[in-house]
């Protein structure tokens, strides 16, 4: 599989990409390597990860705990320490092997570390796979409210090994592919056609095509100021909701991807109200997301909750919340002003 150039870095695919690593562990001359790991990725990807490192450089492994719930500025101070007490320098390379909170925690460590040391993001889930390893996008949530404290900074390479996704669950995966159902509603019908349809194509081709768009996305607007916007289609009302979960302690949490599908039926029922969305083609985002996510009820009674993290989305300006909305697969508006009681009307759509 041939590699794709992003800004300043390279997403490397399959055995490659590990020769790749090696090349560039040796031309950059790294002091110490920090691999950062949670405990499942250590269990699961790290003996797997390790046998193909061909270096004779210190490794030292730092384990965090997994769960967005970590993903947070403490855990941060705990790497730092880490890193510190371990003897590393402004030549370290800190490789990140996990899902979502890895790549963006460590990257955002790793990029503000004695103001910035080299990191190299190794995704282990489908999610981070499709969206969080690329990008540039590093960070953690402030409380429950996600990604408020980060930067936008790039690593040394990105490499990708589906093999990784053999120690995933079902959910997990399940997660990962609402966003590939993102870039197929935003970007390229064929994507969703082939998840809506069940045909059988090979995820390597999911994964190369999801990563293909964000990249062309992020290169022409890689500090999100108009077109990156397009990939929140969905995370507007999604981010609330996870959010909501999140910090609900005696409800079961959804993932990413769960609550990102259910902010897309809601925002595509929002572009029917304001924008040419058809209700058909409504009907087909909901069945389709129904049919591999189930139904979960919102209650009501927690609506209030959710539109008040809404609220904080980081999207919005003076206090108004933004949307991206469809006018047609494939065609969507930025910055559109959506109204609270819209906004309760497509949970309410979402719920019937
Ligand atoms: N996850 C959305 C973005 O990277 O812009």
């Amino acid at each position: 599989m041939k590699s794709i150039q992003a800004a300043t870095y390279l997403v490397h695919f399959q055995e490659q990409a590990y020769l790749e690593l090696n090349t560039l562990i040796a031309q950059k001359k790294y002091s110490t390597l920090f691999i950062l790991v949670d405990e499942n990725t250590f269990e699961h990807c790290y003996s797997k990860f390790i046998p193909n490192l061909d270096t004779d450089k210190t490794i030292e492994v730092i384990e965090i705990e997994s769960g967005e719930i970590n993903k947070n500025i403490e855990t941060c101070v705990g790497v730092w320490n880490a890193i510190t007490e371990l003897g590393g320098d402004r030549k370290s390379l800190l490789i990140t092997l996990g899902g979502g909170v890895i790549t963006d925690l460590g990257g955002f460590v790793a990029s503000t570390f004695k103001r910035g040391i080299d990191f190299v993001n190794i995704p282990t889930t489908l999610l981070s796979m499709v969206d969080a390893s690329v990008g540039g996008k590093t960070g953690v949530d402030l409380g429950v409210l996600k990604n408020q404290i980060g930067l936008f900074s790039n690593p040394e390479m990105v490499l990708i090994d589906t093999e990784y996704l053999t120690t995933v669950t079902d959910r997990e995966m399940k997660s990962g592919m609402a966003e590939i159902i993102k870039y197929g509603l935003t970007y390229d019908l064929k994507l969703f056609n082939h998840i809506k349809e069940h045909k059988k194509r090979n995820i390597n081709d999911l994964i190369f095509r999801s990563i293909e768009i964000k990249n062309e996305i992020v290169l022409q607007d890689p500090t999100e100021k108009n077109l990156r916007k397009v990939l929140n289609f969905g995370h507007t009302v999604g981010h609330a909701i996870e959010s909501f979960y999140l910090e609900s302690e005696d409800k079961e949490n959804f993932t990413h991807g769960e609550a990102i599908a259910i902010g897309m039926v809601c925002e595509s029922y929002i572009s029917t109200k304001l924008l040419g969305f058809s209700n058909q083609k409504l009907n087909e985002v909901k069945e389709t997301i129904t049919a591999i996510y189930g139904k979960t009820t919102l209650l009501t009674e927690d609506y209030p909750a959710i539109m008040d993290l809404l609220k904080h989305d980081k999207k919005n300006v003076n206090g108004q919340v933004n949307f991206v909305l469809l006018n047609d697969f494939e065609n969507h508006e930025l910055d559109c002003k959506v109204s609270e009681e819209l906004i309760v009307e497509s949970l309410d759509f979402y719920n019937a």
